[in-house]
Formats: C-alpha cells, structure tokens, sequence
C-alpha cells in the first residue's frame, strides 16, 4: 500500500507542463485528464485487487475463499469478507476488533494468533522479527486443545475452568503484606494484562498430551496472586501449584510466551512460581526433586548421573516402573552410567556455583509491559 501510494503521489506530481511536452497539441489537456481519472481509478482498483487463499478448516474438511486485501487487510477483516459475500455459515467468534476481548483467536498458519491482530500481508509476506516465513495460502484452523464446536469455534468451558480453580482473587491470611511503594506491584502487573484469548492454551505442547495440566493461561493468573503483596495465603497457594498437573508438568518449550500477543510470558511465571516454591520449602514432590538433584549433580561432577537422579526423583518404585523404558534405551545402545566420570574444568563450574549462591538470583519480571493498562 505505501508503494502503491507513493506511486499515486508521483505520479500527480508530475508538473503540467513536461506532461504536455510529451503529448501532441490540442487534444492533449482531454487526454490528460481522461487518464488522471484512469489512473485514480486504476491505483484504488489495483489497491484492492490482491487477492489471496484462506484455506479454512471446517469439521473434518478444508474449504477455500478468495479474499481480496491490501496491506492493511486483517485476517479478521477477511473472514468477514467471507461471511458477508460468500459464505454466512462461516462461523468464528470476534467482537472488539483491537485485540482487546480476546474473542477471536485461532490457528493462522499453524500458529495461534489474534485474528484481529494479523494482517494478511505480514502472513504472506513473513515477519522476519518472528522469525516467521510467509506463505501464499493462508491456512486458518479452530484453536488447539479444545473441543470444536463449529468452525473456528472452539469450547473455552476447560480454559475458564480451569482459571477460576486457581481462586483468581485475593485472600486474607498471615502472609499480607502492606505494598511500600509502586514496584511491588510490578510483577502483577505483567500479568495481569492477560486478556483470556486463550492463545497460549492452544499452542501448549504440556495440554496436548496432559489434559490435567492447569495450562499456561491459569498459571500466570496463579502467579499474578501469588506475587500480589496483598495475597495473604501465598504458601498454601504454593503448596496446591507444586501439586500434579501444576508448576512441574510445564516441560518449559516457551510457545506460550510465542503465542501470548499481551506480552505476559506465562512459561517465566511458571519458572518464578517454581523458584518461589523452593524457596518456601515446598520440595516434596517429583519437579522439585529433579531440579535439585540436577542442580547437585551437576555442581559435583558436571555431568547427570541418569540412574541415580531417576531413584532419587521418582524413589525406588517409580524407578522399578521405568524399567521397560530402561530396557527400551539399553536396546537402541543407550545405557547411562551409574558412575559418571567428572568432566574437565569442573573448578570452573563449581566456582559458578558459588558466584550463584552468594548472589541472590533476580528472577523477576523485566517484560516489557505492553498491555492495555501500560504506562
Ligand atoms: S512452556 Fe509450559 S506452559 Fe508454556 S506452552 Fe510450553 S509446556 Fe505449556
Ligand atoms: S496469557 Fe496471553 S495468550 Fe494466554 S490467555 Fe492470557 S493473554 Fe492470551
Ligand atoms: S476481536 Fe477482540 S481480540 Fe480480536
């Protein structure tokens, strides 16, 4: 649209005079404004003109539309095209076109997104910023992890669910704290600018497989209480977050923090609510277990010794029902060591350590906050 526009002004700007030079004697002043009229016409025509493919998942099938843009065109605004000149049985929810409800999320090129919030051009063209590369048809799909309803809507009930069992509000108890100044609320206030679109829910790798996993969206909303100074129950809250399905199932593949569009990480909430459940003692269950005797084996020997960290993580049942897994890798030539040899430079890795230990870690949100409520 720039280029297009840029053209247009060139174009007018092109002075009266040359422009006659060019043409032949009288009838040229005629000419001359017969193709400026064309030539409006022609820069407005051309500027809608591009069209693209949105292949739409519909059920069990895929459908194609045409959908004519420019460089402003949001995915959004195209599916409306569909629905209001091709198809209006085309079903997707959406409401304040300005990333603001969170209603109109889906999969556009496999990844979820905002569909008020993606131009169509960015989809084609790729944003190198992202790391995204474009593609000529734009592939559009309900979002992950829920059940479909129609279209590209899917039942947010297990999402919403799920939030509210995190008692998504402050409660009184000993641990209350008077906030002495603004900063304290920093942490709050990242992720509070969460707009419940659920992006992060569908592109969860955990939830794929592991339908009890509080999920990402959740998990920041717990964080948010847990970080509130006013929050007076911060450790019981701990406590319930270190249980199964909570903190511990994240396998920490960041697509949360990729698909979030209000900059609130929920993978770092996890990793600070992680943090904060050691801190308070709450180490009596697998997740907390791993990460500390992958932090001592590490710090004495530089390398896991595998065998031992499982009994450890796990105790000697768990370990027994590993075995055919065990049995499994041993096949395939993979035997890790009861014994594992230190490695070189261990000094180095252990002087590490102790820079660690001694300095206190900062484990704090530096997100920039983006969000609705920003500055
Ligand atoms: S980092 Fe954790 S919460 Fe985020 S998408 Fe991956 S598994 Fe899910
Ligand atoms: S954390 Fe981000 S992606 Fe997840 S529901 Fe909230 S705003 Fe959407
Ligand atoms: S329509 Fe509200 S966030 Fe897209």
């Amino acid at each position: 649209m720039a280029e297009e526009k840029k053209t247009t002004t060139a174009k007018k700007a092109v002075p009266k005079k040359t422009a006659a030079k060019k043409t032949t004697a009288k009838k040229a002043p005629a000419k001359k404004v017969a193709a400026k009229t064309t030539e409006t016409k022609t820069v407005k025509k051309k500027a809608a003109a591009k069209t693209v493919t949105f292949r739409v998942k519909r059920g069990e099938r895929w459908q194609e539309y045409d959908v004519a843009y420019d460089a402003s065109t949001t995915v959004l605004s195209g599916l409306e095209q569909i629905k209001g000149d091709q198809d209006g049985s085309l079903t997707f929810r959406r409401s304040c076109r300005a990333s603001i409800c969170g209603s109109c999320g889906m999969k556009i090129n496999d990844r979820s997104r905002l569909a008020c919030k993606t131009k169509i051009k960015d989809m084609i063209e790729g944003m190198d910023h992202r790391n995204y590369q474009g593609r000529d048809v734009i592939s559009i799909a309900p979002q992950g992890n829920q059940p479909v309803i129609k279209d590209l809507v899917v039942d947010i009930t297990q999402l919403f669910n799920k939030v509210e069992a995190e008692e998504p509000y402050i409660k009184e108890g000993p641990e209350r704290v008077e906030a002495k100044d603004k900063t304290a609320y920093e942490q709050v206030n990242a992720v509070s600018n969460c707009i419940m679109c659920g992006l992060c829910y569908s592109d969860c790798t955990e939830l794929e497989v592991n339908d009890n996993f509080h999920g990402p969206a959740a998990l920041a909303k717990a964080f948010r209480f847990v970080a509130d100074p006013r929050e007076g129950q911060k450790t019981d809250r701990l406590k319930k977050l270190s249980e199964k399905g909570g903190i511990w199932d994240c396998v920490r593949c960041g697509m949360c923090v990729d698909a979030c569009p209000k900059g609130v990480a929920p993978m770092e909430a996890i990793g600070k609510l992680r943090h904060r459940a050691i801190e308070a003692g709450i180490t009596n269950n697998r997740g907390a277990k791993h990460a500390i005797v992958f932090k001592d084996d590490i710090r004495n020997g530089g390398l896991l010794n595998e065998p031992m960290m499982l009994i450890k993580t796990t105790g000697l049942f768990g370990a027994i029902e590993q075995i055919p897994n065990a049995l499994h890798l041993a096949k395939k030539g993979k035997v890790p060591s009861f014994f594992p040899e230190k490695i070189e430079g261990l000094d180095e890795v252990k002087r590490m350590f102790k820079v660690l230990e001694e300095t206190e870690l900062d484990v704090e949100t530096k997100v920039l906050d983006e969000g609705p409520g920003a500055g």
